[in-house]
């Protein structure tokens, strides 16, 4: 339903109410300038906020202006995913778009369009072109999110040279003293729980969040090098800033706004797989074999036949070869201006390898590790795409290792707007040719993989490479509140070797296991090396082998920010469920019900830590039980410091 109002108004207020009525936006127009704030059940969530930019060589735009015209909208929808967590999405919505102009010469106009959600308000803004300007310059977006300085919020620094892998800080917004990422989790005095993020993140760089001199939270895009925020030519629309809003911190994880707030593909996606697969990576970090060639190369042609029939024997679809191309010598971080990507070392033959594989129908995962040289690597993009699909590779890891990247010659950072249209290009580029990208040291995700489902997965937070001392048993009960808020993780679970003294686990083996339930991703590692899953703990892997990569529903049970989670998911092609949960340092216990499930019997295989375990010195003791279980079951279940579960319930006919 359309509603136009052609009346021009100097002043104004508007209140955008969500579909069920309880979250208001209210945007105003006072002395020609625009703002908004927000509210749930009456309550403030956002004060008064402050909207508009600065422009190089320009007047700022966002003041003198009047609404042209005011656009309505209502919709309703239910979109299906190819894959992911959810199956179907909701995407109901009251929208208004503000059409402003300037009163004054240069008459600037442009679009503000507010859509609110039962969970969540997004807003973004559109410049059209115009007779006087088609190009401009970013300085500064103004963007203000003026919340309580009393509210806790949940953060990782920005601008630091590990990009997003950091562990998880909690400080009151007004103590926020350096710039920090987004999603920022944020829980208020009145008790909304908030996360601040944006969607749809094209041809801009990345929203930052800081804490400006007024003491509000305000957008802070990445500068390129040369200090702006980003080159663009017109038209152009903001990412969607977006504010998700819940009662609880587990509603908050039920958050999919991203994902709607993202445009359907264009194009046929029907070739894109979900993947499980194991490879030749963490027998490098426990210094077993190196990415370098020399006597303990990993990658050669004899490994990778060997872990090609390690997947057939355990019943995984995919194997990963990292440290096959040429160039991968001495000190990496340097010498990755020279990775060549269509070049094997002369112990490995891709070849070979390759038809192998096709034979007995496993699936490689191919490896670009860029170390940030884009300068390089887009210089060969477009054949090592081809040389890779030639060959019947489907499946690239990508990654971007080093503090900032080498782009035109200049070092930019990573969430800048140049590398957020580096990253972009290589997704574009894949889905030409068929292949599905797990990237990683990535841009952080913003639900674009709804348009681009061959983007299957991403690091972009502290994962697993980090145990042996720099991962602390929270991170991984921090992670569903924050970073996940932000789409699927590559983490790299399934590590079974815990006593390792090279990379020493904080977890037990119960946790290694939540973890493909806790933390979704699209393509999934079983990251350890095989013989400690077919020799050391087969009944264990068992579970590994079962978990499905893609879900019908995902519900979150139980939870709290950095202490535990707790997430049931339905299988999308079966009528089975999975169970995860994870602690910190703390034990816990909890009685699961199992209301959820549908009426029947399934048979559940539950794999918990038992009573002696802990992370630090007991990481083996697990139980593995099975029982017979309904609807009205409750399961009692242990945690173990550092610990978690998992189990699997299939339905019996
Ligand atoms: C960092 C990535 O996260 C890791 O998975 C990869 O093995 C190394 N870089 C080397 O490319
Ligand atoms: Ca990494």
């Amino acid at each position: 339903m359309f509603m136009f109002n052609w009346l021009s108004r100097n002043e104004a207020e508007r209140i955008i109410a969500s579909p069920n009525g309880y979250i208001e936006c209210r945007f105003s127009l006072k002395s020609g300038e625009i703002s908004y704030s927000v509210s749930k059940n009456m309550k403030t969530i956002i004060k008064p906020s402050r909207l508009g930019f600065d422009i190089c060589g320009e007047e700022p735009l966002g003041s003198n202006l009047k609404i042209i015209r005011e656009q309505k909208k209502r919709h309703a929808e239910t979109i299906e995913m190819p894959w992911g967590e959810d199956k179907y999405l909701k995407n109901n919505y009251n929208e208004t778009a503000f059409y402003l102009s300037e009163k004054k010469s240069p008459f600037r106009i442009f679009t503000f369009r507010i859509r609110v959600f039962d969970d969540g308000v997004a807003f973004r803004y559109e410049v059209p072109p115009q007779p006087k300007f088609s190009q401009i310059t970013i300085k500064d977006e103004k963007t203000e999110f003026n919340i309580d300085n009393n509210s806790n919020a949940w953060m990782i620094p920005a601008y630091q040279p590990d990009r997003y892998e950091y562990n998880y800080e909690k400080k009151a917004v007004g103590d926020i003293k350096q710039p920090v990422h987004t999603p920022l989790t944020i829980r208020t005095p009145n008790g909304f729980y908030l996360s601040i993020h944006e969607a749809a993140l094209y041809n801009y760089g990345s929203m930052t969040i800081v804490l400006n001199q007024n003491r509000i939270l305000k957008s802070d895009i990445t500068p390129l090098s040369d200090g702006t925020k980003a080159h663009l030519n017109l038209p152009f629309q903001t990412p969607w800033r977006l504010i998700m809003i819940a009662d609880s911190a587990i509603e908050l994880t039920t958050d999919r706004l991203i994902y709607v707030l993202n445009d359907p593909p264009t194009g046929d996606f029907s070739w894109v797989k979900t993947l499980k697969f194991i490879g030749i990576w963490w027998a490098m970090y426990v210094g077993e074999w190196t990415w370098a060639p020399g006597d303990r190369h990993g990658a050669t042609t004899e490994h990778a036949k060997q872990y090609i029939d390690a997947a057939v024997r355990l019943g995984i679809s995919g194997v990963l070869i990292e440290g096959w191309n040429d160039g991968w010598e001495g000190d990496w971080l340097e010498n990755g201006v020279n990775n060549k990507f269509s070049v094997s070392t002369p112990d490995f033959d891709l070849d070979e390898v390759a038809s192998y594989a096709r034979a007995k129908k496993i699936e490689i995962v191919g490896h670009h590790e860029t170390v940030g040289f884009i300068d390089n690597y887009e210089n060969q993009l477009e054949e090592a795409y081809n040389y890779y699909a030639s060959k019947g590779v489907h499946y690239i890891k990508t990654g971007y290792a080093g503090s900032k990247m080498m782009i035109n010659g200049r070092r930019e950072y990573h969430h800048s707007q140049l590398g957020v249209n580096h990253y972009q290009k290589t997704i574009e580029l894949a889905a030409k040719k068929h292949i599905c990208l797990d990237i990683h040291e990535p841009i952080k995700g913003t639900g674009i993989e709804r348009t681009w489902p061959n983007l299957l997965s991403r690091e972009g937070a502290r994962g697993q490479e980090y145990e042996g001392g720099a991962l602390v048993p929270s991170h991984a009960c921090f992670l569903p509140f924050t970073r996940l808020l932000s789409g699927g993780m590559d983490y790299t679970s399934g590590i079974f070797d815990l006593s390792n003294n090279v990379k020493r686990i904080s977890t037990t083996l119960a946790r290694q296991l939540a973890y493909y339930i806790t933390i979704y991703s699209g393509m999934q590692m079983a990251a350890d090396r095989p013989q400690f899953y077919e020799e050391k703990f087969p009944e264990v892997f068992e579970f590994i082998r079962n978990v499905p990569t893609s879900f019908e529903k995902t519900l979150p049970l139980a939870g709290e920010i950095g202490e535990y989670y707790v997430v049931a998911r339905k299988d999308v092609n079966s009528s089975d469920w999975y169970i995860g949960g994870v602690t910190n340092e703390h034990s816990k216990r909890i009685s699961l019900g199992l209301e959820f499930l549908d009426s029947g019997a399934y048979e559940a295989t539950i794999y918990m830590d038992s009573d002696e375990a802990h992370y630090r010195d007991n990481p083996f003791k697990i139980i593995i039980e099975n029982k017979r279980v309904g609807k009205d079951d409750f399961l009692d279940i242990n945690m173990a410091p550092g610990g978690g579960f998992a189990i699997q319930l299939q339905r019996l006919q």
